[in-house]
């Protein structure tokens, strides 16, 4: 695979040792995963359904890897709703979240909508979330998804960061961040994306990222909790963002 040259020398110096461990998983394809929709069906009656020996993923409950000969998009039970196909890493940020059933959690930046789904479904029926997301062209996805999964404790809204925050002030227990970014992880699942990689790209994504983070403090009640993830190895938007958030926002702390 042909990666900018640039990007592999910035993960040299962070990885040292580990990069050519690191750049190997480029020659293998990516790992298939799906989660079950358990606000329609558990996890037991899916898997008696179709009778297949899944392998668990170690870090989601209701998550399972499965190969591309299952066909899995075309299955009945994936029209129904019954399963949704996620990248496996991508469901470690809503574990992180650690959602309880009844809290009020919001979902940020939440299109397409993979880790909404994955929250509406451990809040139960008294639980409440708000899915948003910035770009009217990316809702229409969400939308399908939670119409799809059967998911009646969703609200959507296509507002930004701000107007969310004069609304509702300080009402959620937790919020996810999932935030726009550079997208290096990426490249594997969609070549196009190291295509368009540039070097500058973390800088654009840091200020779009501060600007989303600065509103998040008001719509967090005390003590609530909030996931702050990307898709994205870069420094300056993961562990960055963390630290300038923490310098700025003087009642927050690192939980783990
Ligand atoms: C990484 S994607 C989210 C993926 C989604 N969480 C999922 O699991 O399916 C980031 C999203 O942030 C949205 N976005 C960009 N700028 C935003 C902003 N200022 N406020 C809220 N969402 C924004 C983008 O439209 C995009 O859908």
């Amino acid at each position: 695979m042909n990666l900018p040259e640039e990007f592999l020398s910035k993960m040299r110096e962070i990885l040292n040792d580990e990069f050519d461990q690191f750049i190997k998983i480029y020659d293998f394809d990516s790992y298939k995963g799906f989660r079950v929709n358990t606000a329609k069906v558990s996890v037991k009656e899916f898997i008696d359904k179709m009778g297949i020996e899944f392998e668990r993923i170690p870090w989601c409950k209701d998550g399972f890897f499965y190969t591309e000969e299952l066909r899995l998009s075309k299955h009945p039970y994936y029209f129904a709703g019954l399963v949704y196909i996620q990248e496996p890493s991508a469901m470690f940020p809503v574990e992180a979240l650690d959602v309880k059933e009844g809290e009020k959690v919001l979902d940020l930046c939440a299109a397409p909508g993979g880790k909404s789904i994955q929250i509406a479904a451990r809040l139960g029926q008294n639980g409440l979330l708000i899915s948003n997301d910035v770009k009217p062209s990316r809702i229409k996805a969400l939308v399908k998804n939670v119409e799809n999964l059967g998911l009646t404790n969703v609200v959507i809204l296509n507002n930004k960061p701000k107007e969310i925050a004069e609304s509702y002030g300080a009402y959620f227990d937790k919020i996810l961040v999932d935030a726009p970014c550079s997208g290096e992880g990426m490249f594997r699942k969609d070549p196009t994306a190291a295509k368009k990689w540039t070097s500058n790209h973390p800088e654009k994504y840091v200020n779009l990222q501060r600007s989303i983070m600065t509103e998040v403090d008001e719509l967090l009640k005390v003590g609530g909790e909030i996931v702050y993830s990307t898709c994205t190895f870069e420094v300056e938007e993961n562990e960055g963002i963390i630290d300038w958030f923490l310098k700025n926002i003087k009642t927050m702390r690192l939980l783990r």
